[in-house]
């Protein structure tokens, strides 16, 4: 049946990639391919996987567009060419790679949409610094929102080859030029040598001319580059988390209120600039993100701001007016520590019916940091399929220790972490950590199979307790429904090890989208 499929799937495939820009490659094709070509996009994908369904359109039209400047695109099936996949560190779905020669390889980090990866691939194939003449400075500082241009002296080697570091370690994000032609450089006011950042938005422009360490440069280019009051959305979302100042929301869900909304409150983004990022995110599309931030979804216009590195939330009152001098009162406070952060957490359970302890943020510390106990705590969200299956065996897993009458010593729990704040980073459901007693400062984060066995042993080997309880083979037994045969064994293991991996990469990445928006 499986190889039927598998032949009926490939003459399919074989139709489809015979009329596709998009080349399929295996362990056979795939090193004389990156070698004749100077430039590849690869895309190492499973067939089940539901964000590589997503990407093919969209994968298809760009190999289409980047055909003609000669930026090839190709795809590698890892459930066909497993080694292949493993032998690049393909860990997830889909896993998106640029190749420069079969040794030069960089992950893609653009978004997945056909006019993100060609702006993001024709920028790969130019140089990382463009020369610059009088004749073409003009449009190249127009030909992207952020262009950064350096004006050095010809022979000002060392100018050249910082400037030279920085815009191959940011070349994906902007466009890098430079000039050594003196009288143009007093036609932009700057002497030598200097870097302008050319914008699209804001005052147009930011001087650098400080000096050409590579460091400072890249400082000037990451902070100039961000807009007073910028737009959070699927592009630039990614990038306020990685700034690691807080990020202000202003939520509004037409574009005229955005706009409104943004040049009231500049002043405000101004007088906490490169401390806070201001940004305006559409309510209408995104207003979901609003859920995250502890804000109520269908109140606009909103505002708030989050600590993204601890990701702690400050919603502000959504009664009160948005107005420049109550948010910039309401920053400040902020600033100056004076607002409590906002902790989304279910009620308190009245009483805990099962063996499994039911832990919300508001009892997080009670249950989970009590210091006389090793906890071991799931972490789950409610549409989580293996969190689903693992719940009829983890019931039994906290039967055995409350029945076996060390209650007083270990606590299993869970905590619905989309529902309630928690402390942790959480990058895929589920997660199982184990809070030691009396070093709870160090939870270990279990990795083995999601067995009552292994779980139990991971406890008696992580725990302060060492605790061990015994669990019947029978019992076990009588569990399974039927005992699967060899063969059915080996192929539910391996699509569960699939699943696995894509519900790690999809929650994660839910996660982080769920974080901001489910489009996001
Ligand atoms: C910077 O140095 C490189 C390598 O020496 C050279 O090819 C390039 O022309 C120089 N850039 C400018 C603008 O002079």
């Amino acid at each position: 049946m499986r190889t039927f499929t598998t032949v009926a799937l490939g003459l399919i495939g074989a139709a489809v990639a015979s009329a596709s820009d998009v080349s399929s490659l295996t362990k056979d094709t795939f090193t004389d391919f990156v070698t004749e070509n100077d430039l590849v996009l690869a895309e190492f994908f499973a067939p089940w996987c539901g964000h590589c369904k997503a990407l093919a359109p969209e994968y298809e039209e760009a190999a289409t567009t980047l055909k003609e400047k000669n930026i090839k695109l190709a795809k590698v099936d890892c459930t066909e060419e497993a080694d292949l996949c493993k032998s690049y560190g393909v860990e997830g779905y889909p896993t998106l790679k640029v190749f420069r020669g079969p040794e030069n390889i960089s992950p893609y980090t653009g978004a997945r949409k056909a006019p993100a990866i060609v702006s993001y691939m024709t920028k790969q194939s130019l140089p990382a610094v463009s020369t610059l003449t009088k004749d073409t400075l003009e449009d190249f500082k127009s030909a992207d929102k952020v262009v950064l241009v350096a004006y050095f002296a010809a022979d000002d080697k060392a100018s050249n080859a910082s400037f030279t570091t920085v815009a191959e370690k940011l070349r994906d994000n902007y466009l890098f030029g430079a000039v050594t032609d003196a009288d143009l450089a007093k036609a932009e006011g700057v002497s030598f040598p200097s870097v302008i950042l050319y914008k699209s938005f804001d005052e147009g422009k930011s001087v650098f001319s400080d000096s050409m360490d590579a460091e400072a440069v890249e400082k000037f280019a990451t902070t100039a580059s961000i807009p007073l009051v910028g737009e959070v959305g699927p592009e630039t979302y990614a990038g306020y988390m990685a700034t690691g100042i807080p990020l202000a929301y202003i939520f509004a869900d037409t574009e005229e209120e955005r706009t409104k909304l943004a040049e009231a409150l500049k002043p405000v983004a101004e007088k906490h600039r490169s401390a806070i990022s201001f940004a305006t995110i559409d309510a209408k599309a995104f207003g979901a993100h609003a859920g995250n931030l502890n804000l109520k979804v269908d109140q606009w216009p909103a505002f708030a701001i989050q600590d993204t590195v601890n990701n702690k939330k400050f919603p502000y009152d959504q009664e009160s007016e948005i107005t420049a001098d109550l948010i910039g009162k309401f920053v400040q406070d902020f600033v100056d520590g004076k607002v409590e952060p906002s902790i989304k957490s279910e009620p308190i359970p009245e009483t805990q019916e099962g063996p499994v302890q039911i832990v919300v943020a508001k009892n997080y510390n009670d249950i989970v940091l009590d210091d006389a106990k090793d906890v071991l705590i799931e972490f789950y969200a409610p549409w989580c399929g293996h969190c689903k299956a693992l719940a009829p065996k983890y019931d039994i897993l906290a039967g055995l220790y409350t029945e076996q009458g060390h209650a007083d010593k270990v606590t299993i729990a869970k905590v619905d972490a989309t529902a309630n704040d928690v402390p942790d980073e959480i990058e895929g459901f589920p997660t199982i950590k184990l809070y030691k007693a009396g070093d709870k400062s160090n939870p270990v984060t279990y990795s083995g199979s999601r067995s009552i066995e292994d779980l139990i042993k991971f406890i008696k080997e992580n725990g302060k307790h060492e605790v061990s309880v015994t669990y019947e083979e029978e019992t076990a037994e009588a569990e399974k429904p039927a005992e699967p045969t060899a063969k059915e064994t080996e192929d539910s293991t391996e699509t569960a090890t699939e699943e696995v991996k894509e519900t790690a990469t999809e929650a994660a990445e839910a996660e982080k989208t769920a974080d901001a928006h489910d489009e996001l």
